[in-house]
Order: structure tokens, then C-alpha cells, then sequence
């Protein structure tokens, strides 16, 4: 049976409009959906086989801008790296403190993750120089949270408004190890001053307020640095100067993308969707976590390890769901997926609070803003706090013209909204999604035709 959703890309100059119209009759999601790889591994894969000697294999890789902002950053810098693909791309690293200078500006794009933990690297190769970059989005982002330990261990960078805005320029140096206590739990942070310390004869901790993921850790230490986890502090030590050598990588599926499938799947009635090879490290499980508090009906299957990341499948069913209250240590574990619950949270019965996330302000956009805004334009009830959102559910959607405001995961929240909204919802600036979902219009109409 075809539900008669029409899902339709528009490109309008530079930008695509993305159109969901939901039939009258509703509809219903039915599938079985691969999902790509998973973005912060990706990042971690290419730079550390950058940084190592030898070859890095890498399977699974995510193909969406962000890597590709990362690979282009490392390949200037002397790493071979092979056209990207999601069978295999191989690496062939320079050696631990060996990245050549670039003679052009490296431009991590719209991309956090590879500025944020590039400069550790960039910052520890002593005699060179390098200036960095991104694109208007991350040149307002804060990099003052990275740019603090690092000059604590001696980097030399410089910046707008006191060396805490791109585009920085690093002369790279000898660094000293130390012990950083990060007033944010925040892995990027925790990633770059572990990255730096690689360089240092010493150790380097890292104490963070929560635990966020992990990915570095179990990263580094598969590529043969001496990592030591005190679960009790959440505290990362690594031990300087380790023999790193390029290994076989395999990337799972990212559960910051499934999440949008699983939403779909628990609030579309009579929805049903398997979704394969997802990472569940727990450090990333948040979502799982509140949305088994909301009543969502998912199960784990097919559980598994695979290259030193848990991965499952995950089937979803829709349900009644209700409104929960989120905040506290779970929030680094969802941070990326709080657009998304959102929406879980507008089809809940009563009010879901969502506390303690103002970093979700300095992501790709104020995403407590916007998710409020750009929801609300379709009849969402949702008030923003300093730190989080109140939503109240049972409000009737209806489509309306909205604008992804250059994020993707906004823009990707409002298309599953718009599943469940009346009539026809256009969504602007949906190419947004490409950052870290190339084929998600495609999934979509292959679930709603199904
Ligand atoms: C990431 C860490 C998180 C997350 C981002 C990816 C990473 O950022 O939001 O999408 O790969 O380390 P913070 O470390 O700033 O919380």
C-alpha cells in the first residue's frame, strides 16, 4: 500500500527546500534502515591515522561534510588519504609530531569537532605554523573552552576577542603536560587536550564534571597509547610520546542519526522500523534512556562488539508515549539528539522539562532557539529556558514553512515533525542535512513509500 506522502527536494538558487505532504488519511512507517557512520568516530579515524605511522583502514566511514572538512584538513598536512568511500579508505599517517606545515589556511568547515580537536594536534608540532578556520557558523563559536588548557600547556595561539574566536593562527611548540579540570563535560574538549598531551614527556588528565563520549579513549588506546579511566572522577589520563600505529578501523552507525528514525517510528502510528548496525556506546545511549522514560516501544537486538564499540540493532514501534523530565549527567549522553526529543516530546501526554542544556546554545546554532522557534511556527507549545526547553505535548501540528537555520540536525528534526503535521511543511535550507546525513531524503521517502 503506498501512504501517498510526496517527500520532494526543490533546489531554489543555492538552497533546497525539502516538501513533506501527509496525506489526509495519515500514514504509516514500515523498514528496515542503514544508517551512516557514526561522525565523531569518523573524525577520530582520519586523525588518528594521520598522526600514526603506517596504514589505517577504515570502514564505514560517514561520507557527510564534516569528515570531509577533516580529511581535506589532514591531507594538507601530509596524510594520504584515499577518495572517501564507505567500503574502505585507507591512510597513510606521517608520524607521531611529523604534520607537515600547510601553505594555505585549513578550513574546517561547519565542523566543531575537527577545529576543536585539531588544535591539540596543530598546537604540539613544534616549528610549524598554521592558521585555521571554518565557515560563519563555527567562526562564532566559542574555542575559548580549547584554547584555555592548551595555552595552560604552553601553545602559542592567537585569535579574535582574546584568542577565543576563528580564525586562529598556532605556532606550534613543545607542550607540558597537565592536569585540566574542564568546567563543561564536553568530549571535544577532552579530546584536544588528550591529542596534545601525545606530544607531551609526561602525563595528561582530563576531569569533566559528567562523563561525555568516549570515542577518543577506546580510539587511542586501540592505536597503542597508554590511556588510564578513573570511572570514579570521570578522569582520562594518557601517557606522552606513545608509539601510535595505524590500525583497522570499523565505524558503526551513528546513533545521533538513528535517532530521528527511532522518533519517527514512536510517534507515526502503526509504525514499525529496524534499524541496523547502530553504535551503543553508553556513553551515547542517552537517547534510549529517555526515550524508554517516555514509554517509546524499542528493543535492542543482535547485540554485539565490533572493532571496540558495542553495536546493535534496534527495532521501534510507535506508542503512547508521556512526558519525562531530562536533565543532570544523562544530558552529555543525548546532547546531540535534544531537536529531536523534542519533537518525541510535542506527541507525549503532558509537559517534558529539559534542563541543564545550555550548551546547546554554541552548537551549529543556538539550538534551544531555534528548535523553540521553528517548531512553534507549526503549532508546537514550547518556552525556552536559560538552559533547556519545556515542552507541552498534545499540540496539533500543522505544515508550514520552516528554516533549517543552516543546522542539521534542525533541519532533519523538522522533516520527522513534519510526518505528523497536517497538510504540507516546507522546509528551507534542508541541504543542511549533508553535514552529517547525505542520503537521509532518501531514507525518508524509502520509508514513507514502503
Ligand atoms: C562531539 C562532541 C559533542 C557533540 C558533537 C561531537 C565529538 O560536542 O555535540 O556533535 O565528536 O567529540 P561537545 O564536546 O562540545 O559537547
Amino acid at each position: 500500500m503506498s501512504n501517498n506522502v510526496v517527500v520532494t527536494l526543490k533546489n531554489i538558487a543555492n538552497q533546497q527546500n525539502l516538501i513533506v505532504r501527509r496525506p489526509e488519511a495519515g500514514l504509516s512507517l514500515q523498514g528496515r534502515i542503514q544508517i551512516p557512520g557514526d561522525k565523531s568516530i569518523s573524525h577520530r579515524a582520519l586523525m588518528l591515522g594521520a598522526i600514526a605511522s603506517g596504514e589505517t583502514r577504515i570502514k564505514g566511514l560517514l561520507l557527510g561534510e564534516d569528515p570531509r572538512s577533516t580529511a581535506s584538513c589532514f591531507r594538507q598536512m601530509g596524510a594520504e588519504i584515499s577518495p572517501l568511500n564507505t567500503d574502505e579508505v585507507i591512510v597513510k599517517g606521517v608520524g607521531l609530531g611529523l604534520l607537515q606545515e600547510p601553505n594555505e589556511v585549513l578550513n574546517a568547515g561547519n565542523s566543531g569537532t575537527t577545529l576543536r580537536l585539531m588544535l591539540g594536534i596543530l598546537a604540539s608540532q613544534p616549528g610549524r605554523f598554521f592558521t585555521v578556520t571554518g565557515d560563519n557558523s563555527l567562526r562564532s563559536r566559542p574555542m575559548s573552552r580549547v584554547v584555555k588548557p592548551l595555552q595552560q600547556m604552553g601553545a602559542k595561539i592567537w585569535g579574535r576577542k582574546g584568542d577565543s574566536l576563528a580564525p586562529l593562527a598556532v605556532r606550534g611548540t613543545e607542550l607540558q603536560p597537565i592536569h585540566y579540570h574542564s568546567p563543561i563535560a564536553s568530549a571535544q574538549v577532552k579530546s584536544c587536550v588528550l591529542l596534545a598531551g601525545l606530544m607531551t614527556t609526561g602525563e595528561t588528565t582530563v576531569t569533566e564534571p559528567a562523563l561525555s563520549r568516549d570515542h577518543s579513549e577506546r580510539m587511542l588506546q586501540a592505536f597503542g597509547a597508554k590511556i588510564k579511566v578513573d570511572p570514579e572522577t570521570n578522569s582520562v589520563t594518557i601517557q606522552g610520546r606513545p608509539k601510535l600505529e595505524g590500525q583497522t578501523v570499523i565505524v558503526p552507525g551513528d546513533i545521533s542519526s538513528a535517532a530521528f528514525w527511532l522518533i519517527a517510528g514512536a510517534i507515526v502510528p502503526d509504525s514499525e522500523l529496524l534499524i541496523e548496525n547502530v553504535g551503543v556506546n553508553p556513553t551515547r545511549t542517552g537517547i534510549l534512556e529517555a526515550l524508554a522514560m517516555m514509554g517509546a516501544n524499542i528493543t535492542k537486538e543482535n547485540e554485539r562488539e565490533v572493532a571496540g564499540e558495542p553495536v546493535a540493532d534496534l527495532r521501534v514501534r510507535s506508542s503512547k508515549l508521556q512526558s519525562c523530565t531530562i536533565s543532570g549527567d544523562i544530558i552529555p549522553r543525548l546532547i546531540d539528539e535534544i531537536p529531536i526529543l523534542a519533537v518525541a516530546a510535542i506527541f507525549a501526554e503532558g509537559t517534558t522539562i529539559i534542563k541543564d542544556a545550555a550548551e546547546l546554545r554554541v552548537k551549529e546554532s543556538d539550538r534551544l532557539a531555534v528548535t523553540a522557534n521553528q517548531l512553534n511556527r507549526m503549532g508546537a507549545k514550547i518556552h525556552e529556558l536559560p538552559d533547556g526547553l519545556e515542552i507541552t505535548g498534545g499540540t496539533t501540528l500543522i505544515g508550514t514553512e520552516v528554516d533549517s537555520c543552516t543546522d542539521h540536525r534542525i533541519a532533519m528534526s523538522l522533516a520527522i515533525a513534519a510526518l505528523n503535521a497536517k497538510g504540507t511543511t516546507t522546509i528551507h535550507g534542508a541541504e543542511a542535512a549533508a553535514i552529517s546525513y547525505p542520503d537521509f531524503v532518501t531514507t525518508l521517502q524509502g520509508i514513507c513509500e514502503s
